[in-house]
């Protein structure tokens, strides 16, 4: 969905962030701002200010910052979707129908009845629960040692022993059986007519991350085939998309998030006080699942069953983890099965020591591939020592790669020369390989690190954000184009039109991005601080150095994207460039 500019800065106005921020933050005034203890991270003393004149949060501790449509993405995980809805119903503003046109409309008000209808199924299954003939059920769910409270708070139930009654019921609610057919409960056969398809089932529902139910996994009391039945994809239930528990798990604020292979596991972790785990839902891990992890968690610890089908769905999601930007470890469970029977023998202290002894995901990589070789043979070493070579490439940064090449050639008895030696040869074997393996993503941000351009284009921004007098003086010298690409740009464009109007909002500014990480990134730029030098000669001295640092890297860009045969376009630019030094000469900046 698209909202408008206007209709964003209007929702952002009438939600102060002072009052926003109060709901969660006990926050006390010091001069003009307000102060509290950061949400985001771990304090003693207030290092979380809230500003009203900016209408901006940052924390001197940990970083955080932005507006207040950053501060709900970051507290209460959302997108900047689920942020302006959030914001415009707390404002009491109404927003406009998801969209006008005829096609959509009807999809969209098919996926409203779809989620109306597991909705009630998922009543209908509680409730059933608590009846007479639902007690085999909840007798089922007390066995496996859940307490009433857990059962209720996953909205746990019963599919009872007749095949239509969940059939009749939604009839009696006046669905029509085209629509049920799409919701996947109900089973339309020729033969056989139709029929629910969960009956004498505990039933599990499963929701999105905002709480609303999608669809069900079944399991049979006992031995019976086959043990799980999940509700099939509909228009509202992609496997691929959701992960169970996820919409507790995702205000849980822990540091990492912990993914179990069933709905069992993640229930018993839960009421033993680990509320950050999920699960897939009967599926394999997804590269789906791995991003929509990535919006609530950098570090994921896997929790697979213990079994070799455990250890291969665990290798398996590793590299999908990884690629995805999240660090992996990997949870031992033996001698127990998996994470519920772990803590039903030995409970929570045991659980809690058990993550603190997670496996780095590489080490446990190795040592399944070990199984594979002997190593008393000098014959196997050497092939296994070739394997690990192999992977030890897949870690682009030197000293990272060093410090494990370091650990193998330790634990092996390697030479740790000899290793690296090998690990080189593949390099230059494996090179386009392994540059491939590089995300885009990654590329960039060690650009940007190491780029000196970007640097003084920041501390431009933050120069005039500081001291915005400073506008009218370079103005005639530096425009948005200066700032080329990215969020600067953005930034300048959007800077350089209010310092025009003379009016400095930056909460607003921060309104066009939309991904948390260019909102921290833009925000940094409203807190960071100028270097403070010994004289004021010597600051305006170094802000106009920046300003001919930042033309500079304006001619050297355009440099870069002339075509190499491109002699006048190269000639020209050189000319240019001559002039800008002479007017730049004329630029006096001062402070007063
Ligand atoms: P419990 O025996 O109830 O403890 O189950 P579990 O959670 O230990 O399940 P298991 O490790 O056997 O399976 C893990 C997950 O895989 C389950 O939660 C289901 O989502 C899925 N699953 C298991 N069995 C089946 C099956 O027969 N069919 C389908 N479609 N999914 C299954
Ligand atoms: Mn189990």
């Amino acid at each position: 969905m698209y909202y408008g500019d206007d209709l964003i800065e209007e929702i952002r106005i009438k939600n102060d962030i002072v009052d926003v921020i109060s709901g969660y933050v006990k926050l006390q005034r010091k001069g003009s701002s307000y102060f509290g203890l950061c949400p985001f991270h771990n304090e003693k003393s207030p290092s979380f200010s809230v500003t009203p004149s900016k209408q901006m949060y940052h924390c001197f501790g940990c970083g955080a910052g932005g507006n207040v449509y950053t501060f709900v993405m970051q507290y209460e995980n959302y997108d900047f979707v689920e942020a302006v809805k959030f914001l415009a119903e707390r404002a009491g503003i109404v927003l406009p129908e998801e969209s006008k046109d005829a096609e959509n409309q009807k999809t969209s008000s098919l996926r409203k009845t779809l989620l109306e209808i597991n909705k009630k199924a998922a009543y209908f299954y509680f409730y059933k629960l608590k009846q007479q003939d639902g007690q085999i059920g909840y007798q089922y769910l007390t066995k496996r040692a859940l307490s009433p409270e857990t059962i209720k708070h996953f909205g746990l139930g019963y599919a009872g022993k007749y095949r239509d009654e969940l059939y009749r019921y939604l009839k009696k609610e006046g669905y029509s059986d085209e629509v049920l057919k799409e919701s996947g409960l109900i089973t339309f056969d020729e033969k056989r007519g139709i029929y629910d398809k969960f009956f004498n089932r505990v039933m599990f529902p499963i929701m999105d991350v905002n709480s609303r139910v999608i669809g069900f996994g079944g399991r049979v009391m006992g031995d019976g085939e086959p043990k799980y039945l999940n509700s099939p994809e509909t228009k509202v239930f992609e496997k691929s998309r959701n992960l169970y528990g996820l919409n507790l798990a995702r205000s849980s604020r822990a540091a990492y998030m912990i993914i179990c292979e069933g709905y069992m596991d993640v229930i018993a972790m839960h009421q033993a006080g680990f509320q950050n785990a999920v699960a897939s839902l009967g599926t394999a891990f997804t590269s789906g699942h791995a991003s929509l992890l990535k919006r609530y968690t950098e570090e994921v610890l896997l929790c697979y069953d213990s079994d070799k089908a455990g250890i291969n769905a665990a290798l398996r999601a590793i590299p999908i983890c990884k690629s995805a930007g999240l660090a992996v470890k990997i949870i031992n469970m033996q001698p127990y099965k998996d994470p519920d029977e772990f803590i039903r023998n030995l409970g929570h202290d045991a659980f809690q020591e058990r993550i603190e002894q997670a496996k780095n995901a590489f080490f446990f990589e190795i040592e399944v591939l070990e199984q594979d070789y002997d190593l008393k043979d000098p014959e196997g070493k050497t092939r296994f020592v070739n394997e690990v070579a192999k992977k030890l490439l897949n870690f682009e940064e030197e000293i990272e790669r060093n410090n494990y090449l370091e650990a193998v050639a330790d634990r092996y008895h390697i030479g740790f020369e000899n290793l690296r030696m090998l690990v080189n040869k593949f390099g230059l074997q494996l090179d386009t390989a392994a540059k491939s393996f590089e995300t885009q993503q990654k590329r960039e941000k060690r650009r940007e690190e190491k780029n000196p351009a970007l640097e003084h284009q920041m501390l431009l921004l933050t120069w005039l954000i500081d001291r915005p007098g400073l506008y009218a003086q370079i103005k005639d010298y530096v425009t948005p184009k200066d700032f080329p690409e990215g969020v600067y740009h953005i930034v300048a464009k959007c800077l350089f039109a209010q310092l025009e109007e003379g009016v400095l909002e930056p909460a607003k500014i921060l309104n066009v991005f939309q991904e948390r990480e260019e909102q921290e990134k833009a925000a940094a730029l409203f807190n960071a601080k100028v270097p403070a030098l010994e004289s004021k000669a010597a600051e305006e001295k170094a802000c106009k150095d920046v300003v001919v640092k930042v033309k500079r890297g304006t001619m050297d860009y355009e440099m870069s994207r002339l075509e190499p045969a491109d002699i006048v376009g190269m000639q020209r630019l050189m000319a240019d460039k001559k002039n800008m030094i002479q007017e730049l000469e004329k630029l006096h900046i001062s402070f007063d």
